[in-house]
């Protein structure tokens, strides 16, 4: 037996569909990604330097129809072989958020197949799994750097997770889309700042906000410290090295972080997700960290084209939900 899932995200910039086959035996989960179609606003969205989030619902409504055809034609299936539609419900722009939901109702009616509201960020997560014969060994810690979130979370299954801690200001996403715009570049800043870093080296001084006890995090401090610095350097700053400063103090933030929660729960496996993953210099120094630990904890980062907003995940999400669903009636014998 097999499942094909159609799933749709179009909770901010992005118009993503995307269809999945998934299939299992007593060992393991086989998964098949037979499109992923994703036609992003960036360029549109660029001129306003962020997100609008009228512009992105009307963006949205013009690409989706094409979005939906191309990832039909891709995935070489009929319609009818369409097992259940799945769509991001939250979090994320409301009227962009209501487009996929009504995409997504009215497939499922047409059709006479089920819909699976899904939950964005946990989507990211989930991202992890989209290319990998290993499954996660529970429980299994999150961090999720978006643009628009960061949190850490908690899992003990695949229905049981727990907010941990979240961002009580900006994301740390968000700061870099801010801190990309004060330096003159344009929306998003991440992959702007990333290349920068590259020739840069981490000579100036950022604070390494929030510190505390908590599982929170607080970067706007980390923002406007920077913006105070690009004010009183003004011509003399170097935006290669402010670039690499500003990556190396939220690293060492984020560590600090995950060392908090690793000292308070047990944990057998880390998962990154969100745009920011795609950062390899981030990436690559929360890998490190992990690895030197004394524990061993397997360490799941999606790959680089499932690390920005996009539908797969959603479709990856959904699958293992439903997976935990029959799982829990006794109706599924899988590990
Ligand atoms: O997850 P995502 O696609 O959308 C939200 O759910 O918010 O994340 C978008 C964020 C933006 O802030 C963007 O600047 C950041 O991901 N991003 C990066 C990189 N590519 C995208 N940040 C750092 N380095 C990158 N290479
Ligand atoms: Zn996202």
């Amino acid at each position: 037996m097999d499942w094909i899932i159609l799933a749709i995200e179009t909770s901010c910039d992005e118009t993503s569909i995307a269809i999945l086959k998934l299939w299992w035996n007593k060992h393991r989960h086989f998964k098949q990604v037979l499109s992923n179609v994703t036609v992003s606003q960036i360029l549109e969205q660029q001129k306003y330097g962020g997100v609008i989030p009228g512009l992105a619902a009307k963006l949205h409504l013009e690409n989706i129809k094409n979005v939906l055809k191309e990832a039909f034609s891709q995935a070489k299936i009929n319609k009818e072989e369409i097992d259940y539609i799945a769509y991001t419900e939250k979090p994320g722009l409301v009227i962009c958020l209501q487009i996929g939901k009504v995409i997504a109702e009215t497939l499922a009616f047409y059709l006479n197949k089920p819909l699976i509201p899904c939950h964005h960020l946990k989507g990211h997560i989930y991202a992890s799994l989209l290319e990998t014969k290993k499954e996660w060994k529970f429980p299994v810690l999150a961090l999720v750097i978006s643009g628009g979130h960061t949190q850490l979370l908690y899992g003990q299954s695949h229905c049981d997770w727990e907010l941990l801690g979240q961002t009580l200001d900006d994301a740390v996403g968000e700061c870099l889309d801010k801190i990309s715009l004060l330096l003159g570049y344009t929306y998003p800043g991440g992959p702007i700042i990333e290349e920068l870093a590259l020739t840069g080296k981490p000579t100036y001084h950022l604070p390494l906000t929030k510190l505390d006890n908590s599982m929170d995090f607080s970067f706007s401090g980390l923002k406007t410290a920077a913006r105070l610095l690009i004010e009183k350097e003004g011509s003399e700053l170097n935006a290669n090295d402010l670039a690499a400063s500003l990556q190396f103090t939220l690293a060492r933030i984020l560590v600090f972080k995950i060392n908090k929660a690793l000292s308070e729960k047990q944990v057998n496996t880390f998962v990154l997700g969100g745009g920011v993953t795609a950062n390899q210099y981030l990436v690559n120094y929360l890998k490190k960290y992990i690895t030197q630990r004394k524990e061993k904890i397997d360490i799941f980062i999606p790959s680089q084209k499932y690390c920005t907003d996009n539908a797969a995940m959603i479709g990856m999400l959904a699958y293992y939900s439903l997976i935990s669903k029959l799982r829990k009636k006794n109706e599924l014998w899988i590990r």
